[in-house]
């Protein structure tokens, strides 16, 4: 069955219909049947709570866990949820053991977030972060595979590698990437906040040694429901950041409690799933990927700047050069999203080597017509900033 997209779908959301919503990559959104679907989870919990986290929830658990490991191609064992994809890159790091000396590899286009991870767990240890530089814009995927391959040194002791990065869009190589740390004898951890939903995932057969996700973004997902993956062989030594009951008692015994909280997120995902397939699944991403580039071409041609990645590295975001001065500043970026806010719409923008780059996604309720309003809407909110 096809389902209709862009306009005539917008109702299975709750968006503002008043807001220009050109920025799903940020945060996602939540169907409403997927919001229906936690309000029963959470009617269950509130009717009996000791029979629902005592009898109930471990099963169901597993049961969700067991559907986003099928989705992810990796075996149920090996997959737990966490509230967010960075509580997972934590959770890895945090496992590790650093000597001074040692090194941890990342990209330049690496989460912020993360950096700050790196930067902690390199801190506590005297080890130190090392940057493989992403040539940009519009880079090759080999010539981001020889920049990593030239920062790998004998003291690498992991590389923290972004499934798609957070302020460029850009859909990193990780088959690459993955065979060369591993020939170099360096594990690899893929933060793939931006994965599920947005490119085909097989992590058994990726063979990476652990990758963290978000379900909440392109998987629809409510939101704080995100996952870590561990290879068979890299469980034993993994501990989630918050230390409970299962301690010692093996990964999932260790991941699946941290505590009491609201596990509602974690239980919606099948129906998320399920809602994600409904919309066409390959299909529907394959659509997205056109669908962004279709609209970065057209933003950028309004403004006469130019777009920031190939097709062959383009997801479901697009990326539009900014026609500012000054941009390498980050308070330039958070000033143009507050002009974008004010002007009813929103997208992230980020400085990247001297300039500043405007991040579009695309999703299922999105069409062509959204980046006709926005590039309409641009000059004006820019000039805006510049008086
Ligand atoms: C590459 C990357 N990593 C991590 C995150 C953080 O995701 P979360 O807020 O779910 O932890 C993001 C969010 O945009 C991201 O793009």
């Amino acid at each position: 069955m096809t389902v209709a997209l862009g306009t005539s779908i917008r109702h299975e959301w709750g968006l503002d219909p008043d807001f220009l919503t050109v920025n799903h990559g940020s945060y996602g959104a939540t169907p409403l049947a997927v919001r229906a679907e936690q309000d029963r989870w959470r009617q269950r919990m509130e009717a009996q709570p000791t029979r629902f986290f005592f009898l109930e929830l471990p099963g169901a658990l597993r049961e969700a866990a067991t559907a986003l490991a099928h989705f992810l191609g990796a075996d149920p064992e090996g997959v737990a949820f966490s509230p967010n994809a960075t509580s997972g890159a934590n959770a890895v790091l945090r496992s590790m053991r650093f000597a001074a000396g040692d090194e941890v590899l990342h990209v330049s286009h690496v989460y912020n977030a993360v950096r700050n991870t790196i930067a902690y767990v390199a801190e506590q240890a005297g080890a130190k972060a090392v940057i493989a530089d992403i040539p940009f814009p519009r880079p090759e995927p080999a010539s981001i595979v020889k920049s990593i391959e030239r920062a790998i040194t004998r003291r690498t002791r992991i590389a923290v590698i972004d499934h798609i990065t957070s302020p460029s869009g850009l859909v990193l190589p990780v088959e690459d990437i993955v065979r060369l740390c591993h020939a170099a004898g360096v594990p690899v951890l893929i933060d793939g906040a931006h994965g599920p939903g947005q490119v085909p995932l097989d992590l058994q057969g990726l063979g990476v040694d652990w990758y963290v996700g978000t379900c909440h973004k392109w998987l629809c997902a409510p939101k704080g429901c995100g996952f870590i993956y561990a290879r068979a062989d890299r469980r034993d030594d993994l501990h989630p950041v918050t230390i409970s009951h299962g301690y010692g008692g093996g990964f999932t015994a260790e991941f699946d409690w941290t505590g009491t909280m609201d596990p509602s997120a974690f239980l919606s995902l099948p129906a998320s799933i399920a809602f994600y397939e409904k919309l066409g699944g390959a299909a529907l991403r394959e659509r997205n990927r056109k669908l962004a580039a279709e609209a970065a071409t057209l933003v950028a041609g309004a403004l006469k700047t130019e777009v920031g990645a190939l097709p062959e590295m383009a997801g479901s975001m697009g990326l539009v050069r900014l026609p500012i001065a000054l941009a390498s500043k980050r308070s330039e970026a958070v000033r143009v999203r507050q002009a974008l806010q004010a002007a009813s719409t929103d997208a992230p923008a980020h400085p990247l080597d001297g300039a500043l780059w405007l991040r579009l996604s695309a999703y299922a309720y999105n069409e062509i017509g959204d980046y006709e309003r926005l590039a309409e809407l641009l000059p004006e909110v820019l000039k805006r900033l510049g008086d």
